[in-house]
Order: structure tokens, then C-alpha cells, then sequence
């Protein structure tokens, strides 16, 4: 049976687990071969926030795509390093071909603090991951997507921080704002060449970068230890559909539309999965 992937190589950076994993999982059952970036180990200033992925995940995501009987390839690439992404794509794409889709997924979240006490370290991890490791991201694969010639979908992700001023997550916040410029010139830039480019926007989404004691503790700051069926009520009563997070594969079923033909004429579009977060506030 034709999938609706068949021939298509997906890159997508942040696999290694979350959405990530779970938008590769997603696009391999559809017949397409993966491309996978992630940075195991994580960095110091967000590791002080929540465990990073490990090596184990990211080969847990190639095994779980090769099962499916796709190709994938995997590398562990800080999307900082423009020179190291570049690399990467270019080996990725002489064993697996052109790409036709990109998925810039990797992403760190630091919160807690007001914008005069963010730390340096916090600021420039957090822009030169979600915001430059997003520019580097679509650096990398756009000369890819040319030469293929088959035109194409980008989709950036950013958050309900990318729409609203939320507070105590300024550097966050920022950078995820920033990815929503970047897509609205790239969509400019490259809807000649039938590339569409958008974003999306989750809501608060059932991974480790939310059920972490310190996320936890902003809604509840004197618990030792938070479980999340403490915190789901909090979570709850921000979305206007009465659910306190949702799944990672809620996201994967908007990323993948945004890629398929039916979305062919969608782009420079903010397609939010929030469970009503943004239209409540
Ligand atoms: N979970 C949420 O509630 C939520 C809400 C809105 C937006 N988002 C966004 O969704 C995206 C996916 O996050 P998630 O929820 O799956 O969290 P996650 O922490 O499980 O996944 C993020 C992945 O990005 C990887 N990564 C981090 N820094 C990297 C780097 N420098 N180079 C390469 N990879 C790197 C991590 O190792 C991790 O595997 C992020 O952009 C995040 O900001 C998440």
C-alpha cells in the first residue's frame, strides 16, 4: 500500500525522545526514511532544570524507526554548531537522499526567574538553541531541499511562549517569538521553490521538559516532591479544554499535516496544539 511518506527523507532535530521521537515515529509509519539529531548528555545550564537525553534514547528511536523497516540516520549534534549540523546533513543526505521535510524540534526550556535575574549562561543557551540552532537547523537543509527540487515543508516549533508574554520564562519566551520571524521571511523566501514554512505552537506536552520537580514547583513552591497527579490540576485550569497536557503525538499529527499535500497552499501559518491555552489567557 502507497503511504503517504513514501520517498520522503524527514529530518528532524531533538529526536532522540519527546516529540521529537515521537514526529519520527510518526513519519516512518508513513513510509518516509529519517533523518535524527539530538544532543545527548544535554548542557550545564539547562541540566540544572531537568534530565537531559541520553545515547540510550536516541538509539532507542533508531531501533523503534528501523523496526518499521525504515532507513534512518542518526547523529549526536549540538544544533549550536553550525559547522557540525552542516556536516551531518550533508553525510545524512549522500546515504539517504534529498530532503524533502524538516522538522526543528530541539529545544530547551528555562524558567523561574524574572528577566533581570536570567542568568548569561541561561540566555545564550536558550537563544542559541531554540532561535540559532533553529537558523543553523534550516541552513543546513535548505540547499538540500533545493537541489531536490520536489519542493517541501519546514516546520519550526515554537510554544505558547512563541505567541504570549509569558512571564518568567523571558529568554524562552524570546527565542520562541524569534522562530515565528524566521518562518514568516523563510516562508517569503522560499514559497517560490513550493517550500512552506510554519510553525507550531504547543501547549504544556507530556515530555521531561514539563514533568520535572522544578517545572512542578512553579505551581507548587514549598512541595519537596510533586507528582504530576498534584500538578495536572494547575495545568488544567489553564487550557479552556479541561486536560492538563497533551501528548507528544497530538503535536506529530499537526507537523504531519502541515507536511502532507492536503496542507500544499499552508504556510507562514501559527498552527496552535494548546488545548485552548492561548484563547483562555
Ligand atoms: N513539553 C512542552 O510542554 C512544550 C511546550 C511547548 C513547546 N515545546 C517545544 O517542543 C520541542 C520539543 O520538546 P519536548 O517537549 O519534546 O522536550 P524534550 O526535552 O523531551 O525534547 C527536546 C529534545 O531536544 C534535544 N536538544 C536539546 N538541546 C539540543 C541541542 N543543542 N542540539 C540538539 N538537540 C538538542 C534534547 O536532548 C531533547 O531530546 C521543544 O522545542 C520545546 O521547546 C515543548
Amino acid at each position: 500500500m502507497t503511504q503517504k511518506f513514501d520517498g520522503a527523507v524527514v529530518l528532524i532535530t531533538g529526536a532522540a525522545r519527546g516529540q521529537g521521537r515521537s514526529h519520527a515515529l510518526r513519519f516512518a509509519a508513513e513510509g518516509a526514511d529519517i533523518i535524527a539529531l539530538d544532543l545527548p548528555g544535554g548542557i550545564a545550564s539547562v541540566n540544572r532544570y531537568y534530565p537531559p537525553a541520553t545515547e540510550e534514547d536516541l538509539q532507542e528511536t533508531v531501533d523503534r524507526v528501523q523496526a518499521m523497516g525504515r532507513r534512518i540516520v542518526a547523529g549526536a549534534v549540538d544544533v549550536r554548531d553550525r559547522a557540525a549540523v552542516e556536516e551531518f546533513v550533508q553525510s545524512a543526505v549522500a546515504e539517504l537522499g534529498e530532503i524533502t521535510t524538516v522538522v526543528a524540534n530541539a529545544g530547551i526550556f528555562i524558567s523561574g526567574s524574572r528577566a533581570e535575574d536570567v542568568l548569561d549562561d541561561e540566555w545564550s543557551d536558550v537563544m542559541g538553541v531554540n532561535l540559532t540552532g533553529v537558523w543553523h537547523t534550516c541552513k543546513a537543509t535548505v540547499p538540500s531541499m533545493l537541489r531536490g527540487g520536489r519542493g517541501g515543508s519546514i516546520t519550526l516549533i515554537s510554544s505558547t511562549a512563541g505567541i504570549l508574554g509569558l512571564e518568567k520564562t523571558a529568554a524562552y519566551t524570546a527565542s520562541k517569538h524569534g522562530v515565528v520571524g524566521l518562518m514568516r521571511t523563510l516562508s517569503n523566501e522560499l514559497g517560490p521553490h513550493r517550500i512552506r514554512v510554519n510553525t507550531v505552537h504547543p501547549g504544556a506536552t507530556k515530555t521531561d521538559m514539563i514533568l520535572n520537580e522544578r517545572c512542578f514547583n512553579l505551581f507548587l513552591p514549598d512541595s519537596t516532591d510533586p507528582t504530576p497527579e498534584e500538578v495536572a490540576p494547575y495545568f488544567a485550569a489553564g487550557n479552556s479544554i479541561p486536560v492538563p497536557w497533551v501528548e507528544p503525538e497530538d503535536i506529530s499529527e499537526a507537523v504531519l499535516f502541515l507536511a502532507s499535500d492536503q496542507a500544499r497552499f499552508i504556510t507562514g501559518n501559527r498552527l496552535k496544539v494548546d488545548a485552548g491555552f492561548t484563547t483562555k489567557k
